[in-house]
């Protein structure tokens, strides 16, 4: 039974304002959010590959976790239902009650919903771990957090086919937020396996806390999955605001002055940050006139 989820190609639509104007930058938006209204952005490219694996045996329940606010939760309670194939998740800490809208979404659509300590939340790789899970649940197919697994970066290199360049002669650069960076490994080894005169660079911004963390975990993904050439990447760790699910006054205030010229939907944990270190590197020259910018939505 193959995946049957209908998806639409995402657009890609043109940002306009006066930074732009004025640095003689180009902005477009890759439109993955418009692709599903409930598997949007990355989330239906990591989880395609998985869904097709475990729809091979589709009694088993499909295992994952993440915490209360998980968008990867959240996305996987939807498939389930839309495959027709049960979901649990297991979640970090106490579920809120009453459901906040992630959880309250996920249970709707079928999700069981298990809320572990955050002592147990870390021990969620440990064999004896899913031992205790599997004797409460039954078997299962087991999803990391976040569906960050080597069949996720196989789906995410197709994101690679659909960026368009208007300029072939610009500087072309991708950028893309980063959680775990498996979206970026996916795309830089789909890029590395395009056969085109230049490939562009792929800027990664992390939206967590820690230097050369996300360097090195991609690093190790690309060797995992055997991409020995890939394009020019590069990490920047500078914009996280704080870390993960963190904010501070000038992301707040980018955030603010962002909604007064474009109705491009961002929020504050992953693609506010991207759009907030764009701005900034632009604004501070590191990124230069004559450079076309794909960020991916
Ligand atoms: C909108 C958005 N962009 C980027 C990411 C980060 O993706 P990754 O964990 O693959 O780095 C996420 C989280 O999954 C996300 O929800």
């Amino acid at each position: 039974m193959p995946v049957d989820i209908s998806i639409s190609k995402p657009p890609i639509e043109p940002l306009h304002c006066e930074l732009l104007r004025r640095t003689g930058v180009s902005v477009n938006v890759l439109r993955l959010d418009k692709c599903h209204p409930q598997l949007a952005g990355n989330k239906w490219y990591k989880l395609k590959y998985n869904l097709l694996e475990f729809q091979q045996q589709p009694d088993l329940p499909i295992l994952s976790f993440g915490g209360a606010y998980s968008n990867h939760l959240h996305a996987l309670a939807a498939a389930g239902k839309l495959l027709g194939m049960r979901t649990i998740g297991v979640v970090r800490g106490e579920i809120p009650e009453p459901l906040n809208p992630v959880l309250a979404f996920a249970k709707e659509q079928g999700m069981s919903l298990l809320p572990v300590s955050r002592g147990d939340y870390r021990r969620k790789q440990h064999a004896d771990f899913l031992d205790d899970l599997r004797i409460r649940f039954g078997d299962f197919h087991l999803l990391p957090e976040g569906g960050s697994n080597s069949l996720a970066i196989k789906g995410c290199e197709e994101i690679a086919s659909l960026l368009k360049w208007q300029n072939a002669d610009s500087k072309q650069l991708v950028a893309l937020c980063c959680g775990t960076g498996t979206t970026m490994a996916g795309l830089i080894n789909g890029l590395s396996k395009i056969e085109s005169g230049s490939t562009p660079q792929v800027l990664g911004i992390s939206v967590l806390k820690g230097d050369g963390y996300l360097q090195s975990e991609i690093m190790g993904q690309l060797q995992a999955c055997g991409c020995t050439d890939p394009t020019d990447w590069r990490v920047d760790d500078t914009h996280h605001c704080g870390g993960y699910g963190r904010s501070n006054p000038a992301l707040q205030s980018f955030l603010n002055e962002f909604a007064g010229f474009s109705d491009l939907p961002l929020e504050p944990v992953y693609t506010g940050k991207l759009f907030y270190a764009l701005f900034d590197l632009i604004e501070k020259g590191v990124i230069s006139a004559g450079t076309e910018i794909v960020a991916i939505h």
